[in-house]
């Protein structure tokens, strides 16, 4: 398709494909103000409530500037790297001395939930409700057949997280404490504050824009290099090699494979036509995987010069992984410290981590990617 047909009509998902590099950029950049995020109105409104993702302009600006704070600087370093490094740590505890284990089922499909969940100052004990409504929302995000149970899971989970949340938030406001909750209440940006709805449902993006993602980066960087055990050992030997090894597996195989836009006028991309009004799909996949960008595009490697690691100041790799422009992840720092903590801590604890006897990690998932399962066999360090 990207080779073929760079730009086309697709029945199933009532959209236009683009799946070049130069065509994805363009319309992620959006120089010309020629796509809006309406399509998020239908994708993701009936579960989240209204977010940032959905806005547009100045609105839009001024909402990211209330949350981006938290995200990075001093806010991520002093107050949420502990966080990250306590979750990773209590999930290895419970297995470090089995010897075997998997590691999306006990591990990456908790640890980034627990993070965000800790970061908002939740109770310890309500963990386990936040993993399944954070359950309910990516099959209802993921849902492409359009199963009834899975839609009415996914509103049930509107309302009993919004009853969750809105009261917390209300103490926070009286109390304000040290939590991401505290700070999103108190933020304020050119006189504009958050309301009780739109924290609640930043909180609700969070799930899977925070959770699922991170959850399906760390399944694959684990598949990937167990895969490639000459890079593995070289990311044990030199553990700064983490960030490249999460950059190349960001490229290789991106959590999030598509995302979707609507052109706002009449746009031409590849030589073709996309009429204004339309859904356009953005295949993050392919375009990570165009030979135009990246030489030998299907290998896994995470010492090719064609791809900038993520630093300690910005992580726009230049992959498409995080998207660009005005909706770039807000998260993508905080993913990359909970990568960097988890991977090194993980591959601390298990010094000789190998896949189970005659698996084969699969992908699963079309929207969002990534192995369902990940057992590894490892020798438990004694002591
Ligand atoms: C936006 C990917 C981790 C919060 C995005 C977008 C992508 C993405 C592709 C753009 C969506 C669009 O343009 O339509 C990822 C990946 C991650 C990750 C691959 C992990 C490897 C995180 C984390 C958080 C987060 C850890 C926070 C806890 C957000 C938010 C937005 C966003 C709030 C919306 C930004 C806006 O609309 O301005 N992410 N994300 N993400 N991400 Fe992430």
């Amino acid at each position: 398709m990207r080779d073929d047909e760079p730009l086309i009509w697709h029945e199933a998902t009532n959209s236009y494909i683009v799946s070049r590099y130069e065509d994805v950029e363009r319309v992620f950049k959006d120089k010309k103000g020629e796509f809006s995020t309406e399509n998020y109105d239908w994708q993701i409104e009936p579960v989240h409530g209204r977010t940032i993702l959905q806005l547009s302009g100045r609105e839009h600006a001024v909402r990211r500037a209330l949350v981006a704070p938290a995200f990075r600087g001093s806010d991520l370093r002093d107050k949420f790297l502990p966080v990250i490094e306590r979750n990773s740590r209590e999930l290895i505890d419970r297995f470090r001395t089995t010897g075997s284990v998997d590691l999306v089922t006990d591990y990456a499909s908790r640890f980034p939930v627990n993070v965000i969940a800790d970061m908002l100052g939740l109770d310890k004990s309500d963990y386990d409700r936040f993993h399944g409504w954070y359950t309910a929302v990516i099959a209802f995000l993921g849902n492409l057949s359009g199963d009834q149970e899975v839609i009415r899971a996914g509103e049930r989970t509107r309302v009993e997280f919004a009853e969750y949340m809105l009261p917390i938030i209300r103490e926070r406001r009286e109390a304000p404490g040290d939590d991401l909750l505290s700070v999103l209440c108190t933020a304020e940006v050119d006189g504009v504050r958050m309301s009780d709805e739109d924290i609640k449902a930043f909180c609700s993006l969070l799930l899977a824009a925070g959770g699922e993602t991170t959850d399906k980066a760390i399944a694959a960087i684990f598949a990937n290099l167990l895969r490639h055990p000459d890079q593995l050992a070289a990311v044990r030997a030199d553990r700064e090699l983490i960030s490249r090894a999460f950059a190349e597996t960001l490229r290789y195989t991106p959590p999030v494979h598509m995302i979707m836009r609507q052109s706002t006028t009449e746009v031409t991309l590849s030589g073709g036509t996309i009429p204004a009004g339309s859904t356009v799909t953005c295949l993050i996949g392919a375009a990570n995987r165009d030979g135009n960008r990246y030489r030998d595009p299907d290998s896994f490697d995470i010492f090719r010069e064609d791809l900038a690691a993520t630093n300690a100041f910005s992580a726009a790799a230049d992959h498409l992984a995080f998207a660009l422009g005005r909706h770039f992840c807000v998260g993508a720092l905080l993913a990359k410290a909970e990568v960097e903590i988890g991977v090194g801590q993980l591959l601390d604890a298990m010094p000789d981590i190998r896949l189970a006897d005659g698996f084969d990690p699969a992908e699963h998932g079309v929207f969002t990617r990534g192995p369902q399962s990940l057992p590894v066999r490892f020798t438990p360090i004694s002591g």
